[in-house]
């Protein structure tokens, strides 16, 4: 099967990596406000191995967190897309979604035009049938963004993530789900 190299919406276009991509990328991996739940500011180095980490899954899997251009805007704003976590847990293995955006570009619903997107991409070109997501409870707006997509939070499968040590305060994480049925029953009702 041969899968796209872009993803286009209203007002994005989501696409695989350029070396371009890496000065941007780190730059929002350092802010403050981008990394308030996340473990903590990455380096140059570690933004950069990150970046290498996520266009590895694009020639592993064909797909990947694709880099977000928002034509007339910004060459890069940061990633939206879909990821096999490495980590083992009871619901893994799995396809997450996932967002990182740049400050600068929050709260005009690029996530979630993006992520509709990634979903969409998901269970009609992958065939998926189900779509997770998970972030700390805390991180109010990463939530927000899966409820508006549809996601529906499983308090049951709530989880320590196992990267983390325990006692770490952003340990524990929220589950949510999508399932294939869901999706196609949110397509109908628009
Ligand atoms: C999560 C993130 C991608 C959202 O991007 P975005 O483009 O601003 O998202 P959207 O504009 O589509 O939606 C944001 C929603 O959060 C809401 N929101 C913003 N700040 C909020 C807050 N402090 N508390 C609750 N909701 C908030 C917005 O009002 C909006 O909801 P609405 O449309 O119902 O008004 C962005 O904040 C980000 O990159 N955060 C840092 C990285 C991160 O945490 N990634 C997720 C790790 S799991």
């Amino acid at each position: 099967m041969t899968l796209p190299r872009e993803l286009r919406t209203e007002r994005l276009c989501l696409r695989w990596w350029v070396e371009d991509d890496r000065a941007p990328f780190a730059r929002l991996n350092a802010d403050a406000r981008v990394v308030e739940f996340l473990p903590g500011p990455l380096s140059r180095q570690e933004s950069d191995a990150r970046a290498q980490r996520i266009e590895a899954h694009f020639l592993e899997q064909g797909f990947g967190l694709w880099a977000v251009e928002i034509p007339g805007v910004t060459r890069f704003a940061g990633f939206i897309g879909l990821s096999i976590p490495r980590f083992e847990v009871p619901f893994t293995p799995c396809v997450e979604i996932g967002w990182r955006l740049d400050a600068d570009y929050w709260n005009r619903g690029y996530a979630t035009e993006g992520a509709r997107a990634a979903l969409a991409f998901g269970f009609e070109s992958l065939h998926l049938e189900a779509i997770v997501s998970y972030t700390v409870p805390a991180n109010a707006r990463s939530r927000r963004v899966m409820e508006k997509i549809g996601m529906t939070h499983a308090p049951r499968d709530d989880f320590d993530h196992p990267s983390l040590p325990e006692g770490h305060p952003l340990r524990r994480h929220v589950f949510y789900r999508i399932d294939r049925a869901a999706f196609i029953g949110l397509r109908g009702s628009r």
